[in-house]
């Protein structure tokens, strides 16, 4: 399949050649440059030439991973830096785009203003929620036509946190260190400014009895497994892939995407990241 990237690779190449004919440039300079350019390329040679999230812009940081990470294939080196992984976590970060919209991505790297609240919060209704839960009007009606269905079914699904405002994120995080350190809190909490709970799409349930952090052995983690994408929500921090998401499992935490994407992931086993690198970033 001769796809965009390809064809990227290919103008870009072409392009260069072009210019070296049409132009009367001087022969050394502009030269030297493309011949540079190729040369990186073909250190990338087995280039998945599917991926059209590969940038240019990124080829020296894709060398260096590589180099770096000798074992990973070339889609999930390029995977990978596009992430941001090949910088420390908190470190080469940037605002989350995509405010108010249902497909932000907020991580370690992209971050929400202190002044960022989300618009159109909303309570939820308390017969899901423990106390009183605000998230965005549409995530708050997906959750809650979720909650009815598992009630029907004789499951029950409670929120135990919803949105979080920067300053509350900030004490939560701030108590974790102090209880635990830094290096373990972070493996959990995520610092102010960093949290998807931030967004107003996100939420952590319990069955309204057990802890939270027991989620995973109730009927209702089960019953979430197989129905949660159903109505738009996915398993944020999922097993094994710590090192993506940049936290510990948590099998209480999920994230409103919408239907489609929520489809997507759960079919093919990716996390948030992976599907916003190739499916949202960099697309209008
Ligand atoms: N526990 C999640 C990562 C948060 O603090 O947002
Ligand atoms: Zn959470």
């Amino acid at each position: 399949i001769i796809t965009k990237t390809t064809q990227t690779i290919t103008n870009f190449i072409n392009k260069s050649k072009e210019k070296e004919t049409k132009e009367e440039i001087p022969k050394d300079k502009p030269k030297k440059e493309e011949t540079e350019q190729e040369k990186k390329l073909k250190q990338l040679e087995n280039i998945d030439k599917t991926l059209n999230y590969f940038k240019y812009d990124y080829i020296d940081r894709y060398i260096s991973y590589k180099e770096k990470n000798k074992n990973l294939r070339i889609d999930e080196i390029i995977m990978h830096v596009n992430i941001g992984l090949d910088n420390e976590y908190y470190t080469n970060t940037q605002e989350a785009s995509k405010l108010n919209e249902y497909n932000i991505l907020v991580n370690k790297y992209n971050f929400l203003k202190d002044t960022y609240v989300p618009e159109n919060l909303e309570n939820v209704n308390l017969q899901y929620a423990r106390k009183d839960m605000k998230l965005v009007n549409y995530a708050k009606d997906a959750y809650e036509k979720m909650a009815q269905a598992a009630k029907k079914e004789g499951y029950h699904l409670i929120i135990t946190s919803a949105y979080r405002s920067y300053n509350y994120q900030e004490q939560l995080y701030n108590g974790y260190v102090k209880l635990d350190g830094q290096d373990n809190a972070d493996t959990y909490s995520a610092r102010a400014g960093f949290s998807e709970h931030q967004t107003g799409l996100a939420v952590d349930l319990y069955n309204g009895k057990t802890s939270y952090t027991k989620f995973e052995e109730t009927k209702e983690f089960t019953w979430m497994k197989e129905n949660a994408h159903k109505y738009g929500f996915i398993l944020r921090y999922p097993k094994d892939k710590e090192y993506i998401t940049g936290y510990t499992y948590e099998s209480w935490h999920y994230r409103y995407v919408g239907e489609e994407i929520a489809n997507y992931i759960k079919e093919n086993n990716i996390t948030y990241e992976e599907y916003y690198i190739k499916f949202i970033e960099n697309k209008n």
